[in-house]
């Protein structure tokens, strides 16, 4: 007997490399009631699109205007019948008719302790590197649903890791990295879960 009453389809939103993607794509594959249904970027050489036909899950690129307007966004994921959204190293800011249309179902993962070394222009090496010149001692990744300021949704959950003095910007992205894809699929089923629940009361 499935966790969840109904067949939940998630799309996943990425702009790069995309190895949480696959982490994601992994730990769903057998899933009785999750499928990852959707791969959207806005980047038509993001790698994250080589791995999604790797594994024939439905792409779908957008360009940044056509997702301010919403020239064929929400129709990509009504014919995908998406449920929930995923950002997995996104790099767009969430357009307000998306945040209306799936309220408290967009997640996103950033690589620091929020509100620490969030916000515009820190994503990658330049969150690891905010780090290590504030000299942190500890930094981690947050889970956050998503609203329409960059890093700034309710937090659902941290994972921490200490930093070593010897230890440089790539280190702590290495760090980081492991805590991402240990714990970010984990989190998005108990999300669905939680939310398939309170629906039946
Ligand atoms: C991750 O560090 C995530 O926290 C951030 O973007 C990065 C994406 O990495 N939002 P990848 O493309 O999944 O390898």
């Amino acid at each position: 007997m499935p966790l969840v009453d109904k067949e939940y389809h998630i799309a996943i939103f990425a702009s790069g490399n995309g190895s949480n993607a696959e982490k994601i794509i992994a730990y769903f594959q057998d899933h009785p009631s999750i499928h990852v249904s959707l791969i959207l970027s806005n980047k038509p050489d993001a790698y994250v699109l080589k791995r999604a036909e790797e594994h024939i899950i439905n792409c779908a690129l957008f360009t940044k205007s056509q997702m301010e307007k919403d020239l064929g966004v929400s129709d990509v994921l009504a014919s995908n019948n998406i449920d929930f959204i995923i950002l997995a190293g996104f790099l767009l800011l969430i357009p307000p008719y998306l945040i209306s249309n799936y309220p408290n179902r967009i997640l996103n993962i950033h690589p620091s302790l929020l509100p620490k070394h969030g916000g515009k222009g820190m994503y990658g090496k330049h969150v690891h590197k905010s780090v290590k010149e504030s000299g942190e001692t500890k930094t981690g990744m947050t889970i956050h649903f998503v609203n329409e300021h960059y890093d700034q949704g309710t937090i659902i959950k941290q994972y921490s890791t200490s930093i070593a003095p010897e230890e440089d910007a790539e280190d702590i992205a290495a760090k980081v990295s492991i805590l991402e894809h240990r714990h970010y699929p984990e989190v998005i089923e108990e999300v669905i879960e939680l939310y398939d629940f309170s629906k039946n009361f």
